[in-house]
């Protein structure tokens, strides 16, 4: 056996010197190395063989071999959140919940867990929070299930023995930043913390089938470990989004070994929980108006086509350089469109203020909205609103013509749904559906508001 030989290893990266050192050369931390023994080599005689030569060679299988049960998904009844799971929980996955602090991830696991509970055992671990807290949350939202038991344990070795001996279907950790392993001296929310305990708690989800739900809060600067490090090692990673300024909620699948991708869920906040709003265009369209610089638009989210709002002000600027600002949408992208509609109609946007956004405090990223932008532009800066319901969905080239955009049928479908019957297309558009109003260039917008003026 070769002689044993001591390391220093950083308690943040697990970065390795054979000597101390005060800030680690890999992550830039202080005062975290600690002592520990080298790995062992093992010796044959005067031979050195390393640990991979001592381990048996396995015996490689085809798949026809593997006996294969359809798992049954755990469904929680509130179809916002079981559908954008991939309809339910899949039994022994690990799953992430993640959003900025104070979003509302703890309320709304606590509603899927008061739910599941009635038919499952649920074990909630919330690390964050005292026990009184949680059950001043409960007490906001509504009764909780008599069978979710909670802790407030933080100790991931205990809440591993709690699930080897009780053998729940789910447990939820609330949140992982604030668990710590005894074993390790890694400080909680560090980058090699969360790597250990989500490693063991994917052994644990796997070799005993049970569920693990994991909240993650999105880290600014600074020494906490946010979601980005968990993404590759888990099975599904689910962003909760929303604006302060806004009640809604947006529940957004953007990783999921057993379902789809980019799947959209919406709640609201309110003053007593979460509640789901399944209704979505209805309570967007809710909102929109027949107003100056107003344009519906519709964007695909996941499998869902929703009906936004563009709104559009534009005024004279009294400052030296004229302001844009966006919300909802790319600024870069209302630059673009202003300077297109600028160059071709010869309209001085660069003397104006422009402000645009979206209802609902929804983003949208998708160059579908060009046309929309442009004519709430042109509506605004006219000051003559489009005719009532009016819904354009095509993008604009650099050249000013107005391009078709891949497959609109399920947006408009859904406008069609609503009665929205002014829907403006691009002239190579392909569609089934009759009466759109097709345009090929941005020239032809300024005959419509002239059209428009005239009636
Ligand atoms: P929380 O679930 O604690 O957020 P997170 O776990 O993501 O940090 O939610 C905290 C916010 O939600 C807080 O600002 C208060 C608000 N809230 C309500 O508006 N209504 C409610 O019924 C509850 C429980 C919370
Ligand atoms: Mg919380």
């Amino acid at each position: 056996m070769a002689k044993n030989s001591v390391n220093f290893s950083c308690s943040n990266c697990k970065y390795i010197s054979i000597k101390w050192i005060g800030c680690c050369p890999a992550c830039n931390e202080w005062n975290s190395f600690i002592e520990e023994q080298a790995t062992q080599t093992y010796t044959i005689g005067a031979k050195k063989q390393t640990a991979s030569m001592i381990h048996e060679a396995v015996v490689m299988r085809p798949l026809k071999d593997i006996q294969f049960s359809k798992q049954k998904r755990m469904l929680s009844g509130i179809a916002e959140w079981d559908n954008v799971l991939g309809n339910g929980i899949m039994p022994g996955s690990l799953i992430v919940l993640t959003g900025d602090p104070g979003i509302g991830k703890s309320t709304l696991l606590l509603h899927v867990a008061h739910k599941l509970a009635s038919a499952y055992s649920v074990f909630y671990f919330s690390s964050e929070e005292s026990l009184e807290q949680v059950k001043l949350r409960a007490m906001r939202i509504e009764s909780v299930h008599d069978n979710l038991l909670f802790s407030d344990k933080a100790s991931i070795e205990s809440i591993i023995q709690t699930a080897h001996q009780q053998k729940p279907d789910i447990i939820i950790i609330d949140s992982i930043q604030n668990c710590f392993f005894s074993e390790t001296q890694t400080f909680p929310g560090t980058v090699a913390q969360l790597r250990e305990t989500s490693f063991a708690l994917m052994r644990l989800s796997k070799e005993q089938g049970i569920a693990v739900i994991i909240t993650c809060h999105i880290t600014k600067e600074g020494h906490m470990a946010g979601p980005k490090t968990l993404e590759h090692m888990v099975d599904a990673v689910f962003y909760l989004q929303g604006e302060d300024r806004w009640h809604t909620r947006i529940l957004r699948s953007v990783k999921n070994r057993f379902g789809p991708l980019h799947e959209i869920g919406f709640f609201s906040m309110t003053s007593h929980g979460l509640e789901e709003v399944s209704h979505i265009n209805e309570y967007l369209l809710s909102e929109s108006s027949t107003a100056t610089g107003a344009v519906l638009v519709s964007s695909l989210e996941g499998s869902r086509p929703l009906l936004l709002e563009i709104q559009a002000l534009v005024v004279l600027t009294k400052f030296s350089s004229a302001q844009r600002v966006v919300t909802g949408l790319d600024h870069k992208r209302i630059v673009l469109i202003a300077a297109i509609l600028e160059k071709y109609l010869h309209i001085k946007f660069s003397a104006h203020d422009i402000f645009v956004k979206v209802s609902g405090g929804i983003k949208v990223s998708e160059c579908s909205c060009d046309l929309a932008i442009a004519l709430a532009l042109l509506s605004s800066y006219f000051q003559q609103p489009l005719p009532e319901k009016t819904m354009a969905l095509a993008e604009i080239s650099l050249t000013g013509s107005i391009k078709p955009i891949n497959g609109i049928e399920t947006q408009l479908k859904e406008a069609q749904r609503f009665g929205i019957k002014n829907i403006f297309v691009a002239q190579g558009q392909k569609t089934d559906f009759v009466g759109v109003q097709r345009f090929s260039s941005v020239y032809q917008l300024l005959n419509l508001f002239n059209e428009i003026s005239d009636q």
